[in-house]
């Protein structure tokens, strides 16, 4: 994969964690709803900043317009969290919301297109280090 579709992938999968963290921030229920909406709120603000992160280090050092199209990929990839197996409870909330963040740590740890820039580099392991985090309160809450 080359840097740019590195960079893209990274979008993807910080909006594939946007998506279920929003689903959590809406749909928790209980008694644990007030602590589960107030983190997932939290974690959509900070990954609503990681996916602009991406979008506006790769116009400035690939020159990809911050508006390219990922919907129809993104619907894609949902689809492979079974999101669209009707209600689950906040167990089965927090578990989506735990793989969207694994699988976005294990594609961040892994790039290597050799020739991502060292700004993306940097803010991919930034990013990573956020996500590490989230997953640590994401696991406390299940
Ligand atoms: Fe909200």
């Amino acid at each position: 994969m080359n840097a740019i579709g590195e960079m893209k992938e990274a979008v993807l999968r910080i909006e594939v964690c946007l998506s279920v963290l929003k689903d959590l921030h809406y749909r928790a229920s209980g008694s644990a709803f007030y602590g589960l909406h107030i983190m997932a709120g939290k974690l959509v603000d900070e990954f609503r900043g990681y996916s602009d992160d991406v979008k506006e280090n790769g116009f400035i050092e690939y020159g990809i317009p911050t508006d390219f199209e990922f919907q129809n990929d993104l619907v894609a990839m949902l689809k492979t969290l079974g999101l669209d197996e009707g209600e689950v409870g906040n167990e089965g909330l927090l578990e989506r919301v735990n793989k969207a963040l694994s699988d976005l740590n294990v594609f961040l740890q892994g790039r290597n297109s050799g020739n991502t820039s060292a700004g993306m580099m940097n803010l991919f392991g930034g990013i990573a280090e956020g996500v590490e985090k989230a997953t640590f309160f994401v696991n406390r809450s299940i």
